[in-house]
């Protein structure tokens, strides 16, 4: 079976982890500041950056560290990983969904104008898939309106924009390394931010509230939770980093033979391609109702040809957390189409130019046995 996804793990990060295994110093230590350092010079622009356990818990991070929480508002995306949501609920603030453009799926700024109200303090832009979000008339909106754009640049690692890489306009971007990224600790994450006191108020958020007078004795004035990395991931992240622009210029050439393999068919929609795409995931949408086939009829048809394909994502504002908040079904018609009918083609730097005129052949059959 050709996963959708899988991690590209060599010696060299076996050996990272078991050098730190047998160090006597697992948690975060050396290591996750090394991993911090590179991180950061990698995106430029003069950021600091700090890992966390995860995507989700730096961008719960970046929220507190902005003072967003209750009687707050934030727009995100109607389409992303749920986690982009649940973290503005997390703070106690209220998730304001917004449309995306059915082809790039990323959320754009006349849409998030209309979304506007007194109570809007954050907008969570997502990079769905690595394609950049264009971000300038989003920094202008949150100039004129002095609100936070907090990034989650889960899907972007080494993606970038006007030149310069995600995350390095200074503004709190996020990211995630879980197994099924462009590059993977595990489980982890990152902050990368230009602002020094956030990120003072970051390291105390992460760990405890613990801060240190210069004596090294230990106070807590504010809350913090336990989102700090161990230095085992970072190990693995550091060996990871080095590897990611080759990784992600696989991805690349990946992504182009798909274009041009998949054929034109009115039943299936390519997705975008744009500059600095660092193509984590290629989503296609495959209307079944032009095939004659469901769903489950199509997965099942990728199975029956030893396939597996994801599903990213259904639409946040029609699961029932959500719809609580009186989101209903018509609210969003871009997010809902995708919803239906997205399917992320297997894509990862393991896989083979074989592998992608597989499953091109595997969709040519599929959309002519319909009707
Ligand atoms: C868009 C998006 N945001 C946030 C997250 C959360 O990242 P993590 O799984 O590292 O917590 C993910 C994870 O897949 C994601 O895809």
């Amino acid at each position: 079976m050709l996963p959708f996804t899988r991690p590209t793990i060599s010696q060299e990060e076996i050996d990272a982890v078991v050098e730190v295994l047998r160090s006597g110093w697992l948690a975060t230590g050396p290591k996750v500041q090394r991993f911090e350092k590179e991180l950061a010079d990698y995106i430029g622009g003069g950021v600091e950056v700090r890992a966390f356990n995860s995507g989700t818990s730096a961008l719960e991070a970046a929220l507190l560290a902005s003072d967003i929480g209750p009687g707050d508002e934030v727009i995100v995306p109607a389409l992303s990983f749920v986690a982009s949501a649940n973290v503005v609920l997390r703070v106690g603030a209220k998730p304001v969904f917004v449309d995306v453009d059915l082809s790039s799926r990323n959320l754009d700024v006349e849409k998030v104008k209309g979304a506007m109200s007194e109570k809007t303090r954050g907008i969570i832009p997502v990079h769905f898939s690595g394609l950049p979000v264009d971000m300038e008339p989003i920094y202008k909106l949150s100039q004129e309106n002095r609100i936070t754009v907090i990034e989650d640049a889960c899907h972007a690692i080494g993606s970038s924009y006007n030149g310069a890489m995600i995350g390095a306009a200074g503004n709190p971007a996020c990211f995630s390394f879980h197994p099924n990224k462009n590059m993977t600790t595990i489980e982890g994450g990152a902050l990368s931010c230009k602002d020094v006191a956030f990120m003072k108020r970051i390291e105390r958020i992460r760990f405890h509230g613990i801060e240190r007078n210069e004596q090294g004795e230990i106070f807590v004035s504010e809350w913090g939770g336990k989102m700090n990395l161990s230095d085992v991931s970072a190990a693995m992240g550091i060996v990871q980093l080095g590897k990611l622009d080759d990784f992600n210029r696989q991805r690349e050439r990946l992504a182009h033979r798909y274009f041009e393999q998949l054929p034109d068919h009115p039943a299936l929609v390519k997705p975008a391609n744009g500059k600095g795409h660092s193509w984590h995931m290629f989503c296609v949408c495959i209307d079944g109702e032009a095939i004659g086939k469901s769903r489950q009829e199509i997965i099942d048809f990728f199975r029956e040809h030893d396939i597996a394909v994801g599903m990213h994502y259904p639409a946040m504002h029609l699961f029932p957390l959500y719809r609580r908040l009186g989101y209903q079904a018509g609210d969003f018609p871009n997010a809902e189409q995708i919803g239906a009918q997205t399917l992320t083609l297997p894509l990862f730097p393991g896989m083979t130019d074989r592998d992608v005129d597989m499953v091109c052949e595997t969709i040519n059959s599929l959309l002519s046995s319909g009707k």
